[in-house]
């Protein structure tokens, strides 16, 4: 086992393979799931410039970076989408477009096909539209099958994307069936992470085992089905498992984040941990930032695990799991993921899994500002 850690390079060889560009978090829609911090709002007025995620770009590809992801919040919202997928493709990244679909008109589609746009992962809820409206409260479910479709039309691969919890498990099947219908080449059932959004609403989203086992089934009838035709993703959440995920395949290993307004993250859940020294591609380069800051170097490799992680034999599959995950549920953010059950904290994860239900809780603006004085809107709900 290498004994510096900050050497290590897992399977990325020391290089940010996987560059994500969450260009905005102004979003149409109010998942009660959302990824993003619950004080999205904030961070409008502070996105970077057209230049500067091109330098971005550029300074994540002289380090290595391959594939690209332009997500949010949703990336339509910037008007500059097709011109920045223009310069992705021109210095050599892979993109994919992540998107709700919301926005993605004819014309949009076309700029960015025409742009050189690669892959579209496109978020679908349910095969129901009323279902679909509720979740992520908007009209949207016709928007983004008129979406799918016209992905399709043009000949673009899609990946659909269905954030499952408890209210659209049921609608597993049906959606690989409709999936396949409108031509997906890949289907990712993508059970909910809690983090931000998701985790206030985790009492309520959080699918039963039973209900998760009764959908594995299903998709694994579905594959032996459907063959070749479309791949289906499908694992069962680590709150089930025992084990925790390898997440980001490491902390620093090879994924890169960066935030509308610039900040540099290891992943895209890490701005919820307190004390950690994040900093700006506006102050920083991004050579200095990846290879040398504290923030990635912190959980990067293996030398700073915890026991029983250090003299664990599955040290080297999972990383001692996720540090955003760590923190949330035991405050401290070099704990052992609480996912596993070799954890001196997996009773908090049991505890999650037994919680009662409780009313869900859509994404809007959460901080008031009243004669300067702030306060959070949902304590207040
Ligand atoms: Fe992974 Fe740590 Fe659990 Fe071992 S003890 S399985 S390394 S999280
Ligand atoms: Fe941040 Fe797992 S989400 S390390």
């Amino acid at each position: 086992m290498p004994q510096d850690s900050t050497a290590l390079r897992l399977d990325g060889q020391g290089k940010p393979l996987w560059l994500a560009l969450e260009l905005t978090y102004r979003c149409p829609l109010k998942c009660s799931w959302c990824s993003n911090p619950l004080d999205f709002d904030d961070y409008a007025e502070r996105e970077l410039s057209t230049e500067e995620w091109c330098r971005v770009m550029r300074e994540a590809r002289a380090l290595g970076a391959l594939q690209i992801g332009f997500t949010g919040g949703e990336p339509l919202q910037r008007r500059d989408l097709e011109q920045l997928v223009a310069y992705a493709e021109q210095i050599g990244l892979y993109t994919n477009l992540i998107t709700s679909g919301v926005g993605l008109t004819d014309e949009r589609l076309l700029g960015l096909k025409q742009a050189g746009l690669r892959q579209i992962q496109l978020s679908m809820q349910s095969t129901d539209a009323a279902l679909t409206d509720e979740l992520v409260a908007a009209k949207a479910h016709q928007l983004k099958l008129d979406a799918a479709r016209r992905i399709k039309a043009l000949g673009m691969p899609m990946v659909l994307n269905m954030p499952v919890g408890r209210q659209n498990i049921g609608q597993v099947g049906a959606m690989i069936e409709y999936a396949a219908e409108l031509g997906a080449e890949y289907l990712e059932l993508a059970n909910l992470q809690y983090y931000n959004w998701a985790l206030i609403n985790r009492d309520e989203l959080m699918p039963t085992l039973a209900a998760l086992r009764e959908a594995e089934a299903v998709v694994q009838a579905w594959r032996e089905k459907l063959g070749k035709r479309m791949a289906i993703y499908y694992v069962i959440p680590d709150y089930y498992e025992g084990r925790p995920k390898a997440c980001m395949n490491g902390w620093g290993a090879i994924h890169l984040t960066i935030a509308p307004d610039g900040v540099a993250m290891p992943c895209q859940e890490s701005r919820s941990v307190p004390g950690l020294d994040f900093v700006s591609v506006r102050e920083r380069p991004l050579d200095w930032i990846w290879n040398e800051s504290p923030l990635f170097r912190k959980y990067r490799g293996l030398d700073w695990l915890p026991e029983p992680c250090r003299s664990c034999d599955e040290r080297e599959k999972d990383f001692g799991g996720c540090r955003c995950q760590a923190f949330l549920l035991t405050g401290d953010a070099a704990n052992t993921d609480p996912a596993c059950d070799r954890s001196p904290h997996h009773h908090l994860m049991q505890a999650a899994v037994h919680s009662a239900t409780k009313p869900l809780r859509f994404r809007k603006p959460l901080v008031k500002r009243v004669a300067g004085v702030m306060s959070t809107a949902f304590m207040e709900d």
